[in-house]
């Protein structure tokens, strides 16, 4: 159903144009100039001084609207990195105007906002990225390489802890611009916890009573029964003071010959088949390596733009990931009650 870019088969220049200058909008811009043929040329923040600041950063015009942005000739694909809520429309606006499309996680806060806005992909003809970008941490781009290798035969279970601070305000407080807790930064885990047992089936969760004075709850356990069998589960919190550089971000994984573990904070690796020796990986990053991660997945726009190849997570990919997340926040207003991903508003016709 879904594209995931047809290719301009074109080696030229890619135009791109920043849709919301904050916080990784800033970070996604930097790093362009490491990715050969990407060069930003223009953005646009709805935050007047935030898009002057950026302008004045970046060496680059801020445009009043995004109309303006994606009108300009000079643009062939959009980034986007605004609040969550507002990805689909600007995404699918995009879209329309016939530009490629990278869109930061989660790729909206729906199943069916996610899914209008493969659809729109697809049908403009258009390639879409998004920015689960933990993939490609080296970390847990390294446990995916011994997991994809058989170093425990298959996967069966998965553990997952996610714990960061929220330490800004405003529209990330917001249910109705934020989503819900999942959402942000451990929908991260999420797309992890489907790229190693594969599709859910089921998603059941409970939320605590909260710690903070946000519009969703703060501390979550979710369960999910995939597709091919395995379990999963992901325990999240915004409201840990126990944290480490970056946030806590580890797995244990147990497959059908072994168990592995790793922690993307420490870049601890471990694995050991039943019967096997203990081996220990330490991959040794700047604080998670995600400056070289994001030139990572730009580079993947850039060669999903050109057709070299498929894009790191594929757009159906995406629309999963979010479905978990919407599946959650319903199970948890049905106090742990299993919620199947296949009635979800939008998972018609995904397999
Ligand atoms: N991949 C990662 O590791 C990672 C890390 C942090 C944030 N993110 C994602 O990046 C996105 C942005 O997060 P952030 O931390 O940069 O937030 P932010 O608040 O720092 O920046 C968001 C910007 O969007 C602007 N904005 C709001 N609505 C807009 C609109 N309609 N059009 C144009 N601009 C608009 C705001 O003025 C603000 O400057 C979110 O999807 C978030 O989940 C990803």
């Amino acid at each position: 159903m879904t594209g995931g870019g047809q290719g301009d088969g074109s080696r030229s220049t890619i135009g791109i144009g920043l849709i919301g200058a904050g916080s990784f909008g800033r970070r996604l811009a930097a790093r362009l100039p490491s990715v050969p043929d990407l060069r930003l040329v223009a953005l646009h923040d709805a935050h007047p001084d935030t898009a002057a600041a950026a302008s004045a950063a970046l060496g680059v015009p801020a445009t009043v609207s995004v109309r303006e942005l994606i009108e300009r000739p000079d643009v062939q694909a959009v980034i986007i990195a605004t609040p969550h809520a507002s990805h689909a429309e600007l995404a699918i606006g995009a879209a329309a105007a016939g530009h490629h499309l990278f869109v930061e996680k989660p790729l909206a806060v729906t199943t069916a906002g996610a899914r209008a806005i493969t659809d729109a992909a697809h049908t403009a003809g258009v390639t879409l990225v998004v920015g689960h970008v933990t993939r490609l941490l080296p970390v847990a781009a390294r446990a995916l390489e011994l997991l994809d290798e058989g170093v425990i035969g298959r996967p069966l279970g998965a553990w997952m802890i996610r714990h960061q601070p929220l330490t800004r305000r405003g529209w990330m407080t917001r249910r109705a611009d934020f989503g819900m807790l999942l959402h942000s930064p451990a929908v991260h885990n999420v797309d992890l916890l489907l790229r190693i047992l594969g599709p859910a089936r089921t998603v059941s969760a409970l939320a605590a009573p909260p710690i903070q004075p946000i519009e969703y709850p703060d501390i979550a356990s979710i369960l999910v029964g995939h597709e091919a069998g395995g379990v999963g589960s992901l325990g999240a919190t915004v409201s840990d003071p126990l944290f480490s550089p970056g946030g806590t971000s580890s797995a244990r994984i147990v497959g059908s010959e072994g168990g592995l573990a790793f922690d993307i904070a420490t870049g601890r690796i471990e694995h050991q088949r039943i019967d096997g020796e203990l081996v220990r990986e330490v991959i040794e990053t700047e604080v998670w390596g995600l400056d070289d991660a994001v030139t990572a997945e730009l580079t993947s726009f850039r060669d999903a733009i050109r057709g070299d190849a498929a894009p790191f997570v594929s757009p159906v990919e995406a629309i999963r990931a979010v479905a978990v997340c919407e599946a959650a926040d319903r199970s948890i207003a049905l106090e742990g009650a299993p919620v199947r991903i296949a009635d979800l508003p939008g998972m018609g016709g995904i397999s």
